[in-house]
């Protein structure tokens, strides 16, 4: 059985990117899937966390990293991608090759976006990319201010464009930043605070998505 791809990708920096990627590792870890995390990013964030973490939780960390580039992921990624039930890519802003082939690979786009007109205009060539490689995506919102008018403007705007976007939105929680310091998940960081609900809730959807279906390894 060959993993499930998760790519998530955003034109936009600092949407979130790695932070969901380092997240839904974690949090998928938490679950007991075999999870690949791929730094396709040359700022190498992503593999900074997989690094801590290693350092901190030793052999107790499960989570395998994969560092590679460009075409070359395109001819490595099918043969590795057997021995894990999930593959989480992290991309880089900006990079439109590195992403469009990430995107390639995917069987699910995931897009952090916070929720700001300029980051929903931002995101234009991401969805671009998508479109073309006729991937499905599904959109978090990120850094969500609770109970903001402007939220739901976003969001009605997003379902006009027929764009999927996840029930569990995900707050500007310290937690999501403070976790990755340590090499973790909010799961694993304070598993009874609020945005380790929200992962939980998040992956909880992801894993209902029809592009996983058809595994059975899915909900
Ligand atoms: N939900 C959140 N709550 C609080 N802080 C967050 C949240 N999501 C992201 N951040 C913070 O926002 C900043 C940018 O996040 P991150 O590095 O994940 O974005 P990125 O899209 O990967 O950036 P780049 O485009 O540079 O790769 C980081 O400082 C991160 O800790
Ligand atoms: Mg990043």
């Amino acid at each position: 059985m060959t993993g499930k791809v998760f790519t998530v990708a955003q034109h936009k920096g600092g949407a979130g990117k790695t932070t969901l990627s380092a997240q839904l590792a974690a949090a998928l870890d938490q679950d007991g899937a075999r999870v690949l995390v791929v730094d396709v990013d040359p700022q190498g964030s992503l593999t900074e966390w997989h690094k801590i973490r290693s350092q901190n939780l030793g052999r107790k960390n499960s989570i395998t990293l994969f560092q590679t580039q460009g075409w070359k992921m395109v001819r490595e990624l099918p043969r590795i991608q057997r021995e894990f039930d999930y593959v989480v890519v992290d991309t880089p802003p900006h990079a439109e090759s590195e992403s469009s082939i990430a995107i390639r690979l995917a069987d699910l786009v995931l897009m952090p976006m916070q929720p700001s007109p300029l980051d929903v205009w931002a995101a234009a060539p991401t969805l671009k990319l998508i479109l073309q490689e006729k991937k499905p995506l599904m959109l978090v919102m990120n850094r969500v201010p609770p109970k903001s008018k402007l939220n739901e403007t976003i969001k009605d705007k997003l379902d006009a464009m027929n764009i999927q976007v996840a029930k569990t939105t995900l707050g500007n929680r310290v937690a999501f930043a403070s976790s990755i310091m340590q090499g973790l998940g909010v799961g694993e960081f304070d598993p009874r605070g609020t945005a380790a609900d929200e992962m939980a809730a998040l992956l909880k959807e992801i894993k209902k998505h029809k592009a996983f279906k058809e595994t059975g390894r899915a909900a």
